[in-house]
């Protein structure tokens, strides 16, 4: 994390925490832009990040998830929008490219 940052000249503050014990990032939130790569690989996270995704962003912010068609993506997906999000499936990206990126918008 700490070379990747160096490579890209920002600086960057890093905090650990798991998803159903938020409270540290929550608290260090809200933010505008929420970054989550591969993440459903389990059901059991649809319903965790369901909870905390939206206590993370911004009401004008947004997520964006990178996912490879994990099974759990739908119920995820559905969940969010059920909720009122709005959620877009991004074009795809460079050849070679295996993920797809979703951006998920808050309800106004
Ligand atoms: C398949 S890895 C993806 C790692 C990286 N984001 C990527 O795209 O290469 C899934 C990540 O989710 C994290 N994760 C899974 N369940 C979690 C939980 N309950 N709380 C916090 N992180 C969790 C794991 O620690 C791991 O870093």
């Amino acid at each position: 994390m700490a070379e990747n940052a160096r490579r890209n000249g920002l600086t960057v503050e890093l905090l650990e925490c798991g998803w159903a014990a938020s409270g540290p990032i929550v608290a260090a939130g809200p933010f505008e832009l929420v970054l989550a790569s591969d993440v459903l690989y389990e059901r059991v996270n649809v319903a965790l990040l369901v909870a905390l995704l939206p206590q993370l962003v911004t009401p004008a912010g947004q997520v964006l998830l990178a996912d490879l068609g994990r099974p759990a993506l739908a119920e995820f997906l559905d969940a969010m929008a059920g909720r009122g999000w709005t959620v877009e499936q991004r074009p795809p990206g460079a050849e070679g490219i295996r993920a797809t990126v979703y951006r998920l918008l808050p309800p106004n």
